[in-house]
Parts: C-alpha cells; structure tokens; sequence
C-alpha cells in the first residue's frame, strides 16, 4: 500500500510526534509499503491530492491531530485514516467533556470543576479558587482541559499554591480543570479494535521523581514500567471493563488508550482517554503489545488493517 505518515505539526508535543511517526514509518517500510513521511504546513492538502495515498497514518500528539480536526479533513478527502473518528477525537481530547461523559456513564473519574480564562479575566473567578478547593479537598490537581503528556499539570497542595497551578495551566489552555488528587498506582490500558474490540495487558508505571512528567515520559531511565501491572487480579480485571467501557462511551474506533489510577479501595478512576497513543521508543501502547506477544511492525500492521476496516 501507498501509506502517508503524519507527523510533526505544530502542537507542543511535535517532537514527541516525530519520534512516534519515524519509528512508524521505520516499521511500515519494513513491512513492505510505500511510505510517504508528510509534515503539517499549508501544502498538506494539496499533497494529499496529489499522491492518492491508500491511507493515512496519524502519528500526531496534542492540539490540531487529535482534537478531530484533522480527521475532519481526511472524511472530506476521502482518505483513509488511523486512529477513532472525528466525535470521539474532539470529545477525547476534551477532558472536561470526557469526564461529563464518564460521570453519565458511571465511569469512576475523580471529581472535578472547569474555569475557563474568562471566568478570571472577567469576572473573579480567583475568589472562588478557595470554596473550590475545599469541596473538592487537598492535594488537587489542576491542569488544562485540552493538552497532552502532562504539559500544565500540577499539584496544589494547599489552597496558597493553587493560584500558582491555575496561572501555569491557564498558559497551556484557555479552560483548566481542577480535579481531585487521586493517590495509588497509575495504569493505562490501551484497547485494539473496531466491534470486536482487544484489551491489551496494563501497563504500570512508576515514576522516580514520583509525578509522570514529560521528562519522566520521554527519557529512558526516568521511569520503571511493569507490564503486565502488578495487580491483584480482580483489581486488573476491573482496570480492563472499565477501559473497554470508557473506549466505547467515547464511541472509539481502531484504538485507544485509557489512562487510570487504581485508587486506594481498588477502583480505577478514570483521567482520560487518548485517541493517538504515543509510538516512541518508552511509550505504553507499544511495550503493552509487546507483552501481548505483538512486536511493534505487527502492532503497526494491525492499525492499518483495523483503519481500512473502518473506512470500507
Ligand atoms: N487526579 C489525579 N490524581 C493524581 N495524579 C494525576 C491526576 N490527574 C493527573 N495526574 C498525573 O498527571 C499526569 C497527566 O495527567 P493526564 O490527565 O493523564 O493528562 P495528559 O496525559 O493528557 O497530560 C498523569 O499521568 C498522572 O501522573
Ligand atoms: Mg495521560
């Protein structure tokens, strides 16, 4: 097949992106394709046009390749892509839609408020930072509603530092959530499918610094990842439901990852779910399949057979 890989863009996470998309487009040419590396500019379209490519993988992170809006453009070009749809693209990039959607849903995911930058500029939400606080309670965390590997994240620990939490958010997005501080052991359990759908094994991963930062995400060493999680096996069983249901909620094609944290009695609370996992060299959908006996070209071959199956 002629296969384009989009990588690259312009979000914050571009790096991330080509380190994902590079290591596709390795495993793709492996594989015997036609592979076509394509950077987010002004020519994407035409190129697009002109190549007749007979699918499209999207290798991109963060805001304008996984908020739907470059899906949006491949359902008017006909092209086929990887990756869920445009609905469950723009709800799951969406934190505080998403989280609506789990509460409706009766998807654990801990409580939270959403302030957009209006609500400060205009009309002094800062004085509502303390009655929040108290109804939701210390530690919390605050981050934007729309961003990606832990970009803005960070804890309050009391009330004199969730000024400080909110400013740094407020810069990554125009809308933050605040949400409780859920303390226990953080999984992400990536899912494969279109109606029939596969869960693979959770992969835990535990910080040295404690908080899984970018660097903690990004540079080897920084992070030790078990897979599977070492969990009591109900405790993973009921992680793997809760993926599989959170993924069909958001309507979710080909694949997803849906990251949680185990909370202290044993239930998986929910924090979100990705629709473009990340493919680099330390990230959790790959070691997940590896551990499920599908070593990455295959991983990568299987996405592509999952998106022609959606698109006929
Ligand atoms: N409610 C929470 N309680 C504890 N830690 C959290 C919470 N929300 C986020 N975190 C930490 O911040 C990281 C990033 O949060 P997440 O909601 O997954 O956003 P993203 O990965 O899109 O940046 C998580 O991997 C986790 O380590
Ligand atoms: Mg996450």
């Amino acid at each position: 097949m002629r296969i384009g890989v989009l990588m690259g863009g312009r979000s914050l996470e571009r790096d991330v992106s080509l380190r994902s998309g590079r290591r596709v487009s390795r495993a793709l040419a492996e594989l015997g394709h036609e592979v076509l590396d394509l950077d987010v500019d002004e020519n994407l379209v035409p190129t697009l046009k002109d190549e007749l490519l007979d699918l499209v993988y999207i290798a991109l992170h963060g805001k304008f390749g996984e908020d739907g809006t470059v899906q949006e453009l491949f359902e008017i070009l006909d092209v086929p892509y990887t990756g869920p749809g445009v609905f469950s693209s723009a709800i799951g990039f969406n934190k505080a839609l998403s989280k609506e959607i789990f509460q409706r849903e009766g998807i654990p995911t801990p409580p939270f408020f959403v302030l957009s930058e209006a609500t400060f500029q205009e009309m002094g939400a800062v004085h509502s930072l303390a009655a929040a606080g108290e109804k939701l309670g210390f530690p919390l965390v605050v981050k934007p509603v729309a961003q990606g590997s832990a970009l803005g994240v960070k804890v309050a620990n009391r009330e004199d530092e969730l000024l400080e939490a909110v400013r740094s958010a407020l810069h990554y997005d125009d809308r933050i959530l605040l949400e409780n501080y859920v303390k226990g052991t953080e999984v992400a359990v990536s899912i494969l499918g279109n109606e029939e759908l596969e869960a693979l094994p959770p992969v835990e991963t535990v910080p040295r610094s404690g908080f899984y930062d970018f660097d903690s995400r990004y540079t080897p060493g920084l992070t030790e990842y078990y897979c599977p999680a070492r969990l009591d096996e109900e405790v993973s069983r009921r992680a793997v439901e809760t993926a599989l249901h959170t993924h069909r909620a958001l309507g979710c094609m080909n694949v997803s990852r849906v990251d949680i944290i185990i909370d202290g009695a044993g239930v998986p609370q929910v924090l979100e779910l990705n629709i473009s996992p990340g493919m680099t060299e330390t990230s959790l959908l790959p070691m997940a399949a590896e551990t499920a006996g599908l070593e990455f070209k295959h991983l990568v071959e299987r996405l592509i057979k999952l998106a022609m199956e959606k698109y006929a």
